[in-house]
């Protein structure tokens, strides 16, 4: 059986797959020609990550398609409905990336209430001209102990987030249409662990009492945080976006910010992702990557291992 990587996966997952015995293809075949290729390799499953988009009409006119695998978590760019009704499978993974995203969460969180993102623009400038009045303008940071994090989305990324911060000192409350409570394992070096249970609460009451906020949810058809719910907010909130572009709208995030009510803010993703606003770009007062959430090596070597396995496990039925 073939199997066309699209975007990617591990050594470790390619040398799974093909030790079960399938030919892998790992090569990047534009979108447009995707259609083709697909039919005229032959191609049984493909492998993607976030660039490629397998629509109905894709899944439609390649009837050699069996499965349709995601390395990663977010499935927005397949038609997965269409998929299942029509007998392909769909596999992602849920898990492995988690630590990543989590671990970029803070490391927006304690970049920003030190203005890392802004002195480092502005030290290679001035650093040696006006090293003091930098010192002076970043001198007023904040500390994350003791202040109160709100998780929204409660699922295997919120939690390994709410996981640091309790292991920071931060207060979590956590928000979720689907979880009511999760039980926080947080485990040491030296193999001791201690668990917290966290019991998710109304999501306007997180959004009201949270210090700083982080999203974990999936693609929406409609904005969850928007001026309503920067005006919940307590003035100089910090938040963060690692989730998608679609759940935050970035006009009223820009407002939020000009008007003071949001002091920090950290995005990893955008609204029109692969060329966000410039008026984002250019702001001197968000913390920003370029959607790498889940891009750690160790993550992506957990995702192509899961993956294969499961890729493996169900084509070989
Ligand atoms: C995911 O959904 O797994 C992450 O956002 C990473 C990605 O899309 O590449």
């Amino acid at each position: 059986m073939k199997i066309l990587v699209n975007d990617g996966i591990s050594a470790s997952g390619i040398e799974a797959l093909e030790k079960a015995g399938f030919e892998v293809i790992n090569t990047k075949v534009a979108q447009e020609q995707l259609e083709n290729y697909i039919n005229d390799k032959g191609i049984d499953a493909v492998i993607v990550r976030s660039n490629t988009q397998i629509r109905q009409e894709l899944i439609e006119a390649c009837p050699s398609i069996k499965l349709i695998g995601r390395a990663g978590v977010g499935m927005d760019n397949i038609d997965v409905e269409y998929a299942i009704d029509n007998g392909v499978h769909v596999v992602n993974t849920q898990e492995a990336s988690a630590l990543s995203v989590a671990e970029l969460v803070f490391a927006h969180l304690f970049g920003m209430v030190r203005f890392l993102h802004q002195s480092n623009r502005e030290m290679p400038l001035e650093g040696d001209m006006s090293f003091n009045t930098l010192k002076k303008q970043f001198s007023q940071g904040t500390e994350l102990r003791g202040k109160t994090l709100g998780i929204v989305g409660f699922g295997s990324i919120g939690q390994e987030v709410a996981k640091m911060a309790i292991a920071l000192g931060m207060k979590v409350i956590a928000t979720d249409t689907d979880v009511q409570e999760a039980t926080i394992t947080i485990p040491f070096f030296d193999g001791q662990s201690v668990n917290f249970s966290v019991e998710t609460q109304p999501f306007n009451d997180v959004v009201s009492k949270a210090d700083f906020i982080t999203l974990h949810l999936p693609a929406q058809d409609e904005y969850v945080i928007t001026a309503t719910e920067f005006d919940k907010m307590k003035d100089g909130i910090g938040i963060v976006n690692t989730s998608r572009g679609s759940v935050l709208n970035e006009v009223d995030l820009v407002n939020a910010i000009e008007s003071g009510k949001v002091k920090y803010a950290g995005l990893d993703v955008f609204e029109n992702q692969p060329t966000p606003e410039i008026q984002l770009l250019m702001n001197p007062e968000i913390s920003m990557t370029p959607h790498i959430g889940a891009s750690t090596i160790e993550a992506q070597e957990r995702i192509g291992v899961e993956l294969a396995n499961k890729i493996i496990k169900l084509l070989s039925e």
